[in-house]
């Protein structure tokens, strides 16, 4: 199977690692830009030519910022084969909007992903409009993390839950950091440890059943010091701070 990525950015080369770190030969993927000499080289062939990468890819994830999509799906029209897949990964831009841009025997799907799919741990929603598309997509894109079939109803908050929620995560990673340090520890360790700590927790919440609450029950001693912290980071907002953040990360018309 032969893709090409048009766009070759933080998205594109994140998708591009991913497949490139499970083994897909490097043959088998192009990627694209308008600037080469702006691109680190990550292993693949980075063409300048839309028309010419998608000429014999049998998918096309279309990376590009939003509002460039559209040229670029109409630079890319007369050249698309029947039974290509398109993929969109830009944010905001819907399946009903892509269809309008390419034959209607092209398939074409809307993508969410976030970064760490470059390390095969991300998440990437996915909308079409046939299950076919749905289906193909999601072998394409299986290799780089949890797959999630959606609507577009739900495609806000994925993308605010999933998309932006990296950079939530991390921010509470790097404020932790803070901490360690000013507890006397150097960022590098409290950045390494707590980073564990993060793996820790999400491998809890791994196990058939779990619920957050009953993993903080275990650990907070009655009158302890885990549940005088927890407190501390209640009295100072922590969950109506997370929660506004990712409503914040909601289009200003749905928050
Ligand atoms: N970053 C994220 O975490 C994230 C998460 C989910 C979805 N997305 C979506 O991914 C898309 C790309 O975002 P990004 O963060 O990767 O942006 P980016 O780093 O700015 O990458 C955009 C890429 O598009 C290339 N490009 C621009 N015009 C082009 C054209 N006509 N033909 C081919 N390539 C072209 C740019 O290179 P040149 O300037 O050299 O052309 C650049 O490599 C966006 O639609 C965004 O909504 C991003």
């Amino acid at each position: 199977m032969k893709i090409a990525v048009l766009g070759a950015g933080n998205m594109g080369a994140a998708l591009v690692k991913g497949w490139l770190r499970q083994g897909m030969p490097a043959e088998q993927l192009v990627m694209t830009c308008r600037n080469p000499a702006q691109h680190p080289a990550i292993g693949v062939s980075l063409l300048t030519s839309n028309p010419d990468a998608v000429r014999e890819a049998e998918v096309v994830i279309v990376a590009v910022k939003p509002w460039q999509v559209v040229d670029v799906l109409a630079e890319i029209r007369p050249t698309l084969a029947a039974g290509t897949l398109v993929i969109s990964v830009a944010a905001g831009v819907t399946v009903a909007q892509l269809r309008e841009q390419v034959p209607s025997s092209v398939a074409v799907v809307r993508a969410m992903p976030n970064t760490a799919v470059a390390l095969n741990e991300g998440v990437i929603a996915i909308v079409a409009d046939e299950q076919d598309a749905v289906e193909r997509a999601r072998k394409v894109l299986a290799p780089l993390g949890l797959v999630v079939p959606t609507d577009e109803s739900k495609m806000d908050a994925l993308t605010a839950l999933a998309g932006c929620g990296i950079a939530h995560a991390l921010r509470f990673l790097r404020a932790a950091q803070c901490a360690g340090v000013q507890m006397g520890l150097t960022a590098a360790q409290s950045a390494e440890v707590f980073a564990q700590v993060m793996a820790g927790a999400v491998a809890l919440m791994r196990q058939p059943g779990a619920s957050a609450e009953a993993e903080i029950d275990r650990i907070c001693t009655p009158g302890g010091l885990t549940v005088r912290g927890l407190n501390e980071l209640e009295q100072a907002g922590f969950s109506a701070a997370v929660v506004r953040g990712f409503l914040g990360s909601l289009p200003e018309d749905k928050r």
